[in-house]
């Protein structure tokens, strides 16, 4: 099955008004500047400017996603933001279950599948994040956390079409350290077998399963030629626009 690559910035919380829209624009240009790409590239800017970069990609085929949502639709969450705002705001993608939410925020795999569940609602697609600590890396439990989170973030009735996994170790997360390519490989062959186990094995076949944690443009095509890697979540390298199109012709 040929999973098209998704290369997904995450902006985290970087950005005003004026940076966004050029780097947005940055983006817009290279993709212009070519007659078609062999991925597909999601910018997820915060908030506030996700206006600007909806504004700024339009018409090139860059999706735009939010970096969170809330699981209800609306009423009294001061300071939260739902799917269907997004989806309004012209978002066609929102990530959930970032280990940044995670660790910020508390966020619990019953939570991070309730947000998923209101991102397929309003017709989004649920990018859920997944991935162990250095601590329990050294404990030797990746494979255990990893599915263990799935099995607790995944909505019912998911699918290709309506969720992206990412695999994100926290340890290498703006850290510069990556896993060995083998452990990747591992760590995707096992979500993979994963999603089948939870949702079917058509799912697992056409899902893509994106690698997050230093991805860079001199490590890019090696982290992308895994077989059971279907693009990146990158967060640093993402706030460059030669860096994050680098990574993307890397696929
Ligand atoms: O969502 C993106 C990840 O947290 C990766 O961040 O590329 O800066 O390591 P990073």
């Amino acid at each position: 099955i040929a999973r098209r690559p998704l290369i997904a910035g995450n902006w985290k919380m970087n950005g005003l008004k004026a940076e966004a829209r050029a780097l947005a624009e940055a983006m817009a240009a290279r993709f212009n500047s070519v007659g078609s790409v062999g991925f597909d590239m999601l910018l997820c800017p915060p908030f506030p400017v996700i206006g600007t970069v909806v504004g700024a990609v339009a018409g090139t085929g860059i999706a735009v996603g939010g970096q969170d949502c809330h699981a209800k639709v609306s009423g009294a969450h001061t300071g939260d933001v739902s799917a269907a705002m997004l989806a309004d705001q012209g978002c066609q993608f929102v990530i959930v279950g970032h280990s940044e939410r995670r660790a910020d925020h508390g966020e619990s795999d019953a939570q991070v599948r309730a947000k998923a569940e209101a991102a397929l609602a309003a017709g989004l697609v649920a990018v859920i994040c997944v991935g162990e600590t250095e601590a329990q890396r050294d404990a030797g439990q990746t494979l255990r956390v990893v599915e263990t989170q799935l099995e607790g973030s995944l909505p019912a009735g998911a699918t290709a079409q309506t969720v992206v996994i990412a695999y994100e170790p926290v340890w290498a997360i703006g850290t510069g350290r990556t896993p060995t390519l083998n452990d990747v490989a591992q760590v995707h062959g096992a979500i993979r077998a994963k999603v089948a186990r939870v949702l079917s094995a058509e799912a697992a076949a056409e899902m893509r399963v994106l690698y997050g944690g230093s991805v860079k443009p001199d490590n890019a095509r090696a982290l992308l030629g895994l077989a059971d890697v279907d693009g990146a979540l990158v967060g640093g390298a993402s706030l460059k626009a030669e860096d994050f199109w680098a990574i993307g012709c890397a696929t």
